[in-house]
């Protein structure tokens, strides 16, 4: 046996062993800015990222989260399908113009014309003829009180009011006035319908000041992809902005393969993980030229039971201070996403002080009332059902059984659970920033460029985390 290994032994410290010591500030909480980067293309206005899982993050999570200002990655427990769908109904959600529009051929009937309004949940459809040119709009009041039978081309408005894709937003807001209408197609010069602009998204435009848009107004998403399927990235890169690679243990020459493919055949950033050493930072670095984001951090999930099945782990501090160290030396800008057993601002202070630019939060997330895990009652308060993918609940659905490699897939390492229930994103997201605004006061720093220049750990004593921490005081039921 080797004695070399034992005396240089790394400390893999974690969030609880550490605090940031104080500094001098000059800076209030208003003028301290949180902005940050999540790969090398996008920004976010809050570092704040969901899991990929089942229990975390569908479309109301992703939409709800970038109205906010950060981001959520779709999970891929699901077909690629199913994925699509949910990337679809992020990228619709809300933007300026609305290119993929929902549109109706004048001869179908007003009850079909009723059936697509309430599949697709929207209040008006342009109307085509067979050269997918424009010639009309059916909008509800047309239908509402229509006869079933009558054909869609006795029902709606001929004389539509269009513009073209170079009005801008203030134009727009005027033309929909003037006319008094809710929706303005945008045509082209040979009357082709290119989009769709409508009052509702205008109004959620100002309703979410913060929200991350990309350049088309629509709000950005994430989506997560295995190494080894293609095909489901290739599909998402459509509509996600953003594709997170979603396996356990990154740093492996199969994985890098697969990712490499993946990268030449998609125009989304991709982010690549989970890594945790610097040796595994400095191969992905160096190996992979195209990789946008790394995602870091392997076994502090607090569903996550890989280091007690294996004894194998790189917990999220230590994984994002070896691959900040890597990144350093190589003069590499990609940003880091520090992933797994963040639990509070506090965490999350810490985890992009140690050199992150954005955290992935599974826990905190799972408790919120846009994810999609069930809600149940438990002796007086509510929770929410949150599991690891790689538990055995997770493994039912079968899709992301690749992101772990084990020679039988029957070992979970992940388990399933509940989390006490949060309130809406909005909450939670209040909390969080106002918490990290809080910390980085305290270091003094303005935003978080100084935050990672000017922030000095301190290791906690076991005696100090018991003292750093509400202690005697008897809380009443
Ligand atoms: P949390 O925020 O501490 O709950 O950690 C969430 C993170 O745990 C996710 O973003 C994944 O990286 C990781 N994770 C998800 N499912 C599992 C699992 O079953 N085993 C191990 N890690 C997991």
């Amino acid at each position: 046996m080797s004695f070399w290994k034992e005396t240089n032994m790394d400390t893999l410290i974690t969030f609880n062993d550490v605090l940031l010591l104080p500094g001098l500030s000059s800076a209030e909480p208003k003028d301290i800015n949180i902005n940050s980067r999540i790969t090398l293309r996008f920004s976010l206005v809050l570092p704040f990222v969901s899991s990929p899982m089942d229990t975390v993050t569908e479309e109301e999570m992703a939409i709800e989260l970038a109205r906010q200002g950060g981001l959520g990655v779709l999970h891929r427990n699901c077909t690629k399908e199913e994925a699509v769908h949910m990337a679809r109904k992020v990228k619709r959600a809300e933007s300026f113009i609305i290119s993929e529009v929902f549109t109706i051929r004048p001869d179908e009937t007003v009850k079909n014309a009723t059936e697509l309004m309430n599949q697709y949940n929207v209040h008006g459809l342009p109307v085509l003829n067979d050269d997918e040119n424009l010639i009309g709009i059916v909008t509800w009041r047309d239908i509402r009180f229509a006869d079933d039978n009558l054909k869609v081309t006795d029902v709606m408005t001929k004389d539509v009011i269009t513009a073209t894709d170079e009005v801008s937003l203030d134009e727009a807001k005027t033309i929909l006035h003037k006319h008094r209408i809710e929706k303005l197609p945008i045509v082209d010069s040979n009357g082709k319908l290119n989009g769709l602009i409508t009052i509702k998204d205008i109004l959620l435009k100002g309703k979410y000041p913060n929200a991350v848009r990309d350049n088309e107004g629509r709000l950005l998403c994430g989506a997560a992809i295995s190494p080894f399927d293609l095909d489901r990235a290739k599909a998402l890169d459509k509509y996600a902005d953003i594709l997170v690679m979603d396996v356990a243990h990154f740093h492996n020459e199969n994985c890098f393969r697969g990712a490499r493919e993946i990268m030449n055949n998609v125009s989304a950033d991709v982010i690549v993980g989970n890594i945790g050493t610097y040796e595994a930072a400095i191969d992905t670095l160096s190996r992979l030229e195209d990789v946008a984001g790394l995602r870091v951090g392997i076994g502090s999930g607090s569903i996550c039971s890989t280091s007690m099945v294996t004894r194998a782990g790189a917990p999220t501090l230590f994984a994002t201070l070896q691959v900040a160290k890597a990144s350093t030396e190589l003069g590499s800008k990609v940003p880091i996403c520090s992933d797994g057993g963040i639990k509070n601002s506090g965490d999350i202070a810490v985890a992009l002080a140690a050199g992150a630019s954005a955290c992935m939060m599974g826990n905190i997330f799972a408790g919120c009332r846009e994810s999609p895990g069930r809600l149940i009652a438990l002796e007086g308060k509510y929770y929410k059902q949150y599991y690891g993918m790689g538990s055995i609940a997770a493994r039912k659905a079968r899709f992301s059984l690749d992101r772990y490699s084990q020679p039988s897939k029957d070992i979970a390492e992940g388990v399933e659970g509940f989390v006490p229930y949060r309130g809406t994103i909005s909450d939670v997201i209040t909390e969080l920033a106002g918490g990290l605004k809080a910390a980085l006061g305290y270091v003094g720093a303005r935003d978080l460029d100084e935050l990672k220049q000017k922030a000095k750990f301190g290791i906690l004593t076991p005696a100090g985390m018991q003292e750093m921490q509400p202690h005697d005081i008897i809380t009443p039921k």
